[in-house]
């Protein structure tokens, strides 16, 4: 199984909908896809792919992964807590070590891919994953806002610096296109590409603010929508993989 971790040196620019996107864009190209929300105190990948709260076991001990509508595995802690709204308070190692049971506990079945949405930022529970998991392969999410830039550029180092290759970045948020006049607004400002590719990775793709996405996520069927940008991430992806 390849697994592929979606990184962001930051919360809130996109992550879980670029990990979704991606699994979905791969899904699409015909392979059993799986996804670990490794995010464990932000579990958001069950609400954005319609996953139904509880977990199962099966008759070896193992969790069963949960399934999206169109077929995605999903695991992440969310499935396993009693509500939404209820906060998982634990410190490093506690967190740590639910991430590897979630990912080695389960029972994964025919998955041939495994997107990972990784816990934000260069924290313990980021290193655990790259370091116990090591993923084939990482992507990072930036947003055009130099803050983010720079703090993107970090999860490159990391990456480096713990021996997963960074693909590349995927620049979240780039643009709005008016819904009236088609003009591009460009949000937080102009693309920050170059400064990002001059960490030494490409910019994989520029995806742009499109509202009905977020509605769609928010109601689970991220699924159901019309996601070219991320066909082609998935395809690029899929290709550049060790
Ligand atoms: N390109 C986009 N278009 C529309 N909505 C987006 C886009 N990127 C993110 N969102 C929405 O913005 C919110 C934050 O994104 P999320 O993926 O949860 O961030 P993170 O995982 O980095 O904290 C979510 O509601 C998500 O659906
Ligand atoms: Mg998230």
């Amino acid at each position: 199984m390849k697994h592929i971790a979606v990184m962001s040196g930051k919360g809130g620019v996109g992550k879980s909908y670029v990990a979704s996107g991606l699994a979905i864009g791969l899904h699409r190209m015909g392979l059993r896809v799986g996804v670990l929300d490794a995010d464990i105190t932000g579990a958001s990948i069950p609400h954005v792919l319609g996953v139904a709260r509880g977990a199962r076991v099966n008759p070896d001990g193992r969790m069963a992964v949960g399934r999206s509508r169109g077929g995605i595995a999903v695991v992440s802690m969310s499935l396993l807590m009693p509500a939404d709204d209820k906060a998982i308070i634990w410190r490093g190692p506690l967190i740590s070590r639910a991430i590897t049971q979630l990912h080695d506990d389960t029972d994964w079945e025919d998955t041939e891919v495994m997107v990972i949405d990784m816990p934000p930022g260069t924290s313990d529970a980021a290193l655990t994953v790259l370091q116990s998991i090591v993923p084939d392969a990482a992507v990072a999410v930036s947003t055009p806002q130099d803050l983010v830039t720079t703090v993107a550029s970090r999860s490159h180092d990391m990456a480096l610096q713990v021996g997963v290759p960074l693909l590349g970045f995927v620049e979240n948020m780039a643009y709005l296109e008016c819904p009236h006049c088609g003009e591009r607004v460009e949000l937080f400002g102009a693309s920050r590409a170059e400064q990002l590719a001059e960490c030494g990775a490409p910019v994989l793709a520029q995806l742009p603010l499109v509202p009905g996405h977020a509605a769609l996520a928010d109601a689970g069927r991220l699924e159901d929508a019309q996601l070219p940008a991320f066909e082609a991430l998935a395809a690029e992806v899929w290709k550049q993989l060790p």
